[in-house]
C-alpha cells in the first residue's frame, strides 16, 4: 500500500480515522457482548491471541505493549497474567473507556493506558517481551512504518501477535459489489473501504493485505511468523445487503471456520482476517527462508486433509 508522505497529509489521515473510532468507542467496548457473526469473530480473534500468549510462557513481570487497546479488555486479560503492560490507542474516547476498565479491575497496578500513535512509539527500542495490535494495521494510513516501529520496540526474540483484514476473504469474493475481480479500477489488494459509523456520519478508510503482503512486511522488519490463520467467515451479502439470518450465518461462519481451521484448500487461506504470531529474530534468518516465505505461508498452502492445530477450548466452534 502506498504511504503518504508528507506530516500534514499522515495527520489529516490519522485524524480522519481518530474521529471515526471517537464516534464508535461504544461499539468496541459492546462487541465482546454481542452474539452477531462479526462480534463472534471479533471475541474469537481475542481468544486466539490469548491462547498464543500463553503458549509463549513468558514470564510473570514479562512487558507488554498492546496497541489500539480500544474499550481495554485485552490489556487486562494480559494483567490477569502478571504481565506488566502499556495499553496504547490514539483514539481519547477509547483511553478513557480503557482508563476505566482497568480502574475497576483488579490489576489496575499493572496497566498503563497512554494515548500514542503506533506510527512514533515514545518507547526506547527493545523494551517490550511482547506487542500486540488486534484489528489496527488496517486502519493505518503507514502500515510498514507502524510494523517497523513495533519491531523497534520489540526485545530480539519478542513477539509480535497482529492482524491483517484479508484480501483474499471469502466474504467478499462472494458479492458482486465487493469483489475485488468484479470492481474495474478497484485494486486488490488495496481496496479502500468507505464504513459507516454508527450516527452515519463519520467515515474512515481500511485497508485490505494480503497474507503474502503482510508476510513481507513482517520480514522487511526482521519479524518471522510462527504461526498463522485465517479467521472469520461472513456476514454474507449480496449487493452489500446482508442475505442470511442472523442464526445461519453464525452456524455458517463456525461450520467454514472448522474447514479453515482443518487446512481444507480453498478455505483456509480465505477468513477475513489473517492473524499471525511472529518472532523479532535476533538471528539472520530472512536469507535462510527469503523474504516472504515465512512459516504460516506454509502451513496455509497444507494439502487438504492434513490438520492444522484446532482452536483452543473457548474459541471457534
Ligand atoms: C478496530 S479497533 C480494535 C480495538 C481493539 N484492539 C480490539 O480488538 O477490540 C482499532 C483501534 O485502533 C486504534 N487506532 C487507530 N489508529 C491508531 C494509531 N495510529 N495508533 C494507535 N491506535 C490506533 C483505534 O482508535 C481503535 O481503538
Amino acid at each position: 500500500m502506498a504511504e503518504s508522505s508528507g506530516s500534514a497529509a499522515r495527520a489529516d489521515d490519522q485524524s480522519v480515522v481518530d474521529a471515526y473510532f471517537e464516534a464508535r468507542s461504544s461499539y468496541w467496548n459492546d462487541i465482546y457482548g454481542r452474539d452477531d457473526v462479526l462480534s463472534l469473530i471479533v471475541q474469537q480473534r481475542s481468544d486466539l491471541a490469548l491462547s498464543w500468549v500463553d503458549e509463549l510462557g513468558l514470564f510473570p513481570g514479562s512487558t507488554v505493549l498492546e496497541v489500539g487497546c480500544g474499550a481495554g479488555l485485552m490489556a487486562v486479560a494480559l494483567a490477569r497474567r502478571g504481565l506488566r503492560v502499556y495499553a496504547t490507542d490514539a483514539a481519547t474516547a477509547m483511553i478513557d473507556l480503557a482508563r476505566t476498565r482497568v480502574a475497576e479491575s483488579a490489576v489496575s497496578h499493572l496497566v498503563e493506558v497512554r494515548k500514542s500513535d503506533v506510527h512514533a512509539l515514545e518507547f526506547e527500542d527493545a523494551t517490550f517481551d511482547l506487542v500486540i495490535a488486534l484489528g489496527v494495521i488496517p486502519w493505518l494510513h503507514a502500515p510498514r512504518a507502524a510494523v517497523h516501529e513495533m519491531a523497534r520496540v520489540l526485545k530480539p526474540g519478542g513477539a509480535l501477535i497482529a492482524t491483517v483484514n484479508n484480501a483474499s476473504r471469502l466474504n467478499y469474493l462472494l458479492d458482486p459489489k465487493l469483489s475485488p475481480r468484479l470492481s474495474g479500477a478497484r485494486k486488490f489488494v488495496k481496496q479502500v473501504l468507505r464504513i459507516r459509523s454508527g450516527n452515519g456520519s463519520a467515515t474512515a478508510p481500511s485497508y485490505l493485505h494480503s497474507c503474502e503482503e503482510f508476510e513481507q512486511l513482517l520480514n522487511s522488519a526482521r519479524l518471522f511468523t510462527e504461526d498463522g490463520r485465517t479467521l472469520g467467515f461472513g456476514p454474507f451479502t449480496f449487493f452489500g445487503r446482508r442475505i442470511l439470518p442472523q442464526g445461519v450465518g453464525v452456524d455458517l461462519h463456525n461450520r467454514l471456520q472448522r474447514l479453515a481451521d482443518r487446512g481444507v484448500a480453498g478455505i483456509t487461506s480465505r477468513g477475513s482476517q489473517y492473524i499471525v504470531v511472529a518472532r523479532k529474530d535476533p538471528v539472520h534468518r530472512a536469507a535462510e527462508w527469503g523474504e516472504g516465505h515465512g512459516a504460516a505461508l506454509g502451513r496455509l498452502r497444507r494439502p487438504e486433509g492434513e490438520t492444522l492445530p484446532s482452536f483452543p477450548s473457548g474459541v471457534g466452534p
